[in-house]
């Protein structure tokens, strides 16, 4: 068919078509708003999930609830090289001068400001690298001590009493959290800690690897009563054939029973899957119905494309030990996975393992569901590497 009109969208963050069974979350994430805005408190949301299973997607569209709903809102990615100061600054700042801008002068806004001025004085960078208006004077003495979890407890309390000042209520989503040092995080959970206790209007909102929980834990141990961590998993069976069926009715185009079902045993219901299989399937397909014989033919293409993106992308960046390890966990026939029996199949004793395992981990490729476990935090990424590394 036509690929012009192919509803599908396979990519990073790329909405949907049809949102497929995520309701609860969004319907969480609503009461969230609502609470907050009525000045009571709630525990903040942490999405989190493997990769590709629409982590960035759910967090864009309750960044759009919020925006409805009158929030203001700073969407910020961290990467691996980020300073969350320096990302967090110039969104800020740009929010606080939004607040300045409502009708009426409000000295807390005011102030807000310039205990951002300061807090960039703490952080060690010239104020043009972050782009903070320099005609505002620093708050000498405030969020400007160079302890991040003082500074940015402060910092966000500033910005909380401006926004309640006003009247408005300010959302903060930060993507791909697990990127954040060990410092940064309890930083961050600190300040969320701190405009809770004090009931002001922020709402925060978080997603990343399945490693957070953990992490979380780690920098704070009340993070657990702090956030609601809901795990984003594959869709079911169900739901899987919604994502693909609905676009397509939509578009006047019939999906066979049978190219669901093999559409469903391709993918094992994963989001990022789902899309590249539907889009490949509905260019392979001829007339108004997408067939079992459709998606086979589609499914040699979809493979291809995924090993030499998806999948290529990061088993370009491991090194040869790294690979190895990655290629022998895809041959353990256990589960869940032990470190153990990773080194029984790559025939080296249990302690040699963990320079390599900590890599990984911090490649954010693989993680820790349980004590003494071990994941993919890609999915199917065995199967990959059975292609990539035959033996
Ligand atoms: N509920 C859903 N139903 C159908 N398709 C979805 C759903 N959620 C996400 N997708 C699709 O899955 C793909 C991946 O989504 P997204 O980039 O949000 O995943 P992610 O979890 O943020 O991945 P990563 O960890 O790599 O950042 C996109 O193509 C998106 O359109
Ligand atoms: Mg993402």
């Amino acid at each position: 068919m036509d690929t012009l009109t192919n509803p599908f969208s396979p990519g990073a963050g790329t909405p949907p078509p049809e949102l497929a069974g995520r309701q609860q979350i969004l319907d969480d994430a609503r009461v969230l708003l609502a609470r907050v805005k009525a000045g009571r408190s709630e525990k903040s949301l942490v999405l989190t999930g493997l990769r590709g299973v629409g982590k960035t997607v759910l967090l864009n569209t309750v960044a759009s609830m919020a925006e409805a709903d009158g929030y203001r809102t700073v969407m910020i990615e961290v990467t691996e090289k980020s300073s969350l100061g320096t990302l967090l600054t110039p969104h800020l700042s740009e929010l606080l001068c939004e607040l300045d801008r409502m009708a009426g002068v409000s000295a807390k806004v005011r102030r807000a400001l310039s205990v951002l001025r300061s807090f960039v004085g703490g952080l060690k960078i010239t104020v043009g690298e972050v782009g903070v208006g320099v005609d505002v004077e620093p708050l000498r003495g405030t969020a400007d001590s160079g302890d991040l979890s003082i500074d940015l407890t402060k910092l966000f309390q500033a910005v909380g009493e401006a926004a309640l000042d006003k009247g408005a209520g300010a959302a903060i989503f930060i993507d791909e959290l697990q990127y954040l040092s060990q410092d940064e995080f309890g930083a961050l959970i600190m300040a969320i800690h701190r405009m809770q206790q004090l009931r002001l209007p922020v709402v925060f909102v978080g997603a990343g690897l399945p490693t957070l929980p953990g992490l979380a834990g780690a920098s704070k141990t009340y993070a657990e009563r702090l956030f609601n961590f809901p795990q984003l998993g594959a869709l079911s069976a169900e739901d899987s054939a919604k994502a693909i069926q609905e676009p397509a009715a939509a578009a006047g185009v019939a999906v066979g029973k049978n190219a669901l079902r093999e559409i469903y045993r391709k993918t094992c219901g994963y989001p990022y899957f789902l899309q590249e299989w539907g889009y490949q399937a509905w260019n392979f397909a001829s007339g108004k119905t997408i067939t079992l014989d459709a998606v086979s033919r589609a499914s040699a293409r979809v493979v291809e494309r995924l090993d030499q993106s998806f999948f290529r992308v990061r088993f370009d960046r491991l090194t040869t030990g790294e690979k190895n390890f990655l290629r022998a966990m895809a041959d353990a026939d256990t589960a869940p996975l032990r470190t153990g029996v990773v080194a029984e199949k790559l025939g080296v004793p249990l302690g040699r393992l963990g320079p390599v395992r900590a890599s990984l981990i911090k490649k954010s490729m693989i993680y820790s569901p349980a004590y003494g476990e071990l994941a993919y935090t890609v999915p199917l990424f065995g199967e990959f590497m059975r292609r990539a590394i035959p033996e």
